[in-house]
Order: structure tokens, then C-alpha cells, then sequence
């Protein structure tokens, strides 16, 4: 068993290991002595895993409930939201109960919403079954809905009190989502030398997992509230972002972040920031894992999207530019420029 600490306020754990999840009862106890567990899952997942996780939770004297999501985005809607308090409230869940996320991050992050205002909060546990969930939701305590067209509008940062991350789940996942994870995992390898070292010298998936997960329990814990280092967390996401908004969502997030880390390092290749080595190396890795690499459309498209991208200051967007493999810097490039920048990345 591998255990990360989360160094954030409140501290949590995520525990890694084939199997973990037939823990969840016997841990849950410590957590919330043994009164209410409410579920959340979506249909997808609740049709694989809900009945299993709820047998073993009743059978250790838990009461168990449960509310069922819609796969997808759609399951980060206000009626999700008040749908899963209503259940709290009409099973008659108290501080000392616990919501238990079972899922991917669409399920996580409206779970953590729940959590952290149904009583003023309330603790949650995560089981994550989506690779992305395992190398990136599960950690940092981001939670949000949509909201009147815009992505995680509304949101907080609340911790869970464990994350139990058992990459058995890993086998049910369809390889289009489970390469919406690898786009992320290949974003470590961007922003972190040691991370780049694991990654490129053997194929390893549990590594590079348990990796990811303290590459960025590190960097949460030194800038929980997303003001600072966080930001390089970010990298081939703005651009990333705008893509994925222009194609109206056909392109996946990870497709578009694909492209997003492409067009940015192109750029940085071609002002004279970084060696061509390092976009060759990038997108060789995402071609690996069936990835795109260019972007196709009009690069004036995207430019609305940008400018209203939430991490925006007034005049200026933050750039994380690549400067060697595995290290980046974070640019603020006036908006004007962001033209450029762009052109840079295609031609
Ligand atoms: N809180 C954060 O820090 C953070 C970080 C990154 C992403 N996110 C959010 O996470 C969301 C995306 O999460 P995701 O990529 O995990 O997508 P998801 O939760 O939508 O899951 C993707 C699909 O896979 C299915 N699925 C999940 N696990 C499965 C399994 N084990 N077997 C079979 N099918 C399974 C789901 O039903 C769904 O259809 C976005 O909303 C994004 O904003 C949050
Ligand atoms: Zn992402």
C-alpha cells in the first residue's frame, strides 16, 4: 500500500493499491464511527460497482443510501446538486455522516459541493474510477458545478478526509476516457523533472499514478487556493480550454489539452524558449497514446475563449511555456500578443 499526505488544511490521504476499495468499510468506521453513508455515482459506473460498495457497507452496520447521476458533464448541474442534498436531508444525515463519491471527476466534484454545504459541511470520501479522477481530481480539494453555461462557476475548495484510489477500476474504463487520464499524465511529465524521469524511462502505470498524485499533492499543498505554483498545473490549458469550447465540445478535454500543450510548446520552440527536442518528445508521447497534436481549425476562434478564460487578469493571460522537459514558467503575455502566440504554435 502506497499512502500520500495531502499537506493542506485539513491534511488527508490518499491511499493507492490494487484493491483498496474493499477497505472502504473497515476505514469509513474511523471516519464516521458507523452511522449514514450516502453514494454518489452516476448511472455508468452505479450499474458496475454500486451494489458491490453498498452490500459491504451495510454489512459493516453502515445505512446506506444512494443518488445516481448522469454520466458526463451533465451530472455537474444545479438539480444534481440539490438532488443529492434533498437525499441527505430526507435520510436525515447529520455533520457526523459522510458522503462517499464513487466515480469519475464529474461525480467527485459535485459530491466535495455537496459535502461542503449540506450542514455547513459534512466529510467525504472518494473512490475515483476514471484514470483522470485518479491522477488528477482526486486531489486538491477543487469542487464545482456549472453553471449557466459556464464551467465550474460554482465551486469551493473542500477536502475530502480520504481518497482511496484503487486502480482496479481501471479495467471496466472505455479507452477513449482512459486516454482523456493519459493527456494528463503526460502534462506531469511536462511540468516536472522528476515526474518526465518516471514517465519516459518505463512504461508503468501504477508508477506513474502514484507519481502524479504526489506531484500535485505537492503542489496544492503549496498553494492550496490556486493563487501561485498551482498555476503551472494549467499548462496546455489555455489554450486547451478554448479549443475545447470552439469545437462546441466535440473535441474531449484531454484531446483539447493534447492540442493545448502542442501549440504552446510549438510556440515556445520558435520564440527561442526551448529546445524543438521537447515538442518532439511531447508529441510522440501523446501520438503513443492515440492523442492529436495539431490544431486544425481557425486560430481566431479561439481568441473569445481566451479572453474569457476565468484565469485571465484584466489585460494580461498567464502563460505556462515550456523551458526544458519537465520544467515550465509561467509568462504573462499581454492579451494583444496572445495572437502571436497562437500563430507561433500552428504555422
Ligand atoms: N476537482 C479537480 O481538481 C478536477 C481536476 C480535473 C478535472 N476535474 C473535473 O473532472 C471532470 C472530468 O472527469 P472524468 O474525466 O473522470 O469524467 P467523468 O466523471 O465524466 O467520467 C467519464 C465517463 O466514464 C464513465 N466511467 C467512469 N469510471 C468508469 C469505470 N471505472 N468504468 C467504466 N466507465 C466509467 C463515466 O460514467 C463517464 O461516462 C470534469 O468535469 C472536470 O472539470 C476536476
Ligand atoms: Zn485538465
Amino acid at each position: 500500500m502506497k499512502n500520500i499526505e495531502i499537506r493542506v488544511n485539513p491534511p488527508y490521504t490518499v491511499m493507492i493499491e490494487k484493491g483498496v476499495s474493499r477497505l472502504c468499510p473497515v476505514l469509513l468506521k474511523e471516519i464516521c464511527s458507523v452511522g449514514k453513508v450516502h453514494i454518489v455515482t452516476d448511472k455508468n459506473v452505479g450499474a458496475l460497482y454500486l451494489a458491490e460498495t453498498e452490500n459491504a457497507l451495510a454489512k459493516a452496520g453502515f445505512s446506506v443510501s444512494h443518488s445516481i447521476l448522469t454520466p458526463g458533464e451533465d451530472a455537474k448541474t444545479e438539480a444534481s446538486l440539490f438532488g443529492i442534498l434533498s437525499n441527505l436531508k430526507e435520510n436525515g444525515f447529520d455533520r457526523l455522516d459522510c458522503l462517499l463519491a464513487l466515480g469519475g471527476g464529474t461525480v467527485s466534484d459535485v459530491t466535495g459541493l455537496a459535502a461542503s454545504l449540506y450542514m455547513r459541511g459534512i466529510r467525504y470520501v472518494t473512490l475515483p474510477t476514471t484514470l483522470l479522477s485518479m491522477v488528477d481530481a482526486a486531489v486538491g480539494g477543487k469542487c464545482a458545478i456549472n453553471f449557466g453555461g459556464v464551467k465550474n462557476l460554482i465551486g469551493a475548495f473542500y477536502q475530502p478526509s480520504l481518497v482511496l484510489l484503487d486502480p482496479d477500476y481501471l479495467s471496466s474504463l472505455p479507452l477513449d476516457i482512459y486516454r482523456e487520464g493519459m493527456a494528463e499524465v503526460i502534462k506531469y511529465a511536462m511540468i516536472s523533472k522528476e515526474y518526465a524521469d518516471a514517465f519516459f524511462s518505463e512504461e508503468n502505470l501504477p508508477l506513474w499514478i502514484e507519481k502524479a498524485v504526489a506531484c500535485k499533492g505537492e503542489i496544492v499543498s503549496a498553494d492550496e487556493k490556486d493563487t501561485g505554483k498551482r498555476r503551472i498545473l494549467n499548462f496546455g490549458h489555455t489554450f486547451g480550454h478554448a479549443i475545447e469550447a470552439a469545437s462546441d465540445f466535440s473535441l474531449s478535454h484531454g484531446e483539447s489539452v493534447a492540442i493545448g500543450m502542442c501549440l504552446i510548446t510549438k510556440a515556445a520552440v520558435r520564440r527561442g524558449l526551448c529546445e524543438k527536442s521537447v515538442y518532439e518528445t511531447l508529441t510522440g508521447a501523446l501520438k503513443k497514446y492515440g492523442l492529436p497534436t495539431s490544431f486544425s481549425g481557425d486560430i481566431d476562434t479561439l481568441l473569445p475563449f481566451i479572453r474569457e478564460d476565468k484565469k485571465s487578469k484584466k489585460d494580461k493571460i498567464s502563460l505556462i511555456v515550456p523551458v526544458s522537459l519537465g520544467s515550465v514558467t509561467v509568462t504573462d503575455v499581454p492579451t494583444k500578443e496572445i495572437a502571436d502566440w497562437l500563430t507561433d504554435g500552428t504555422v
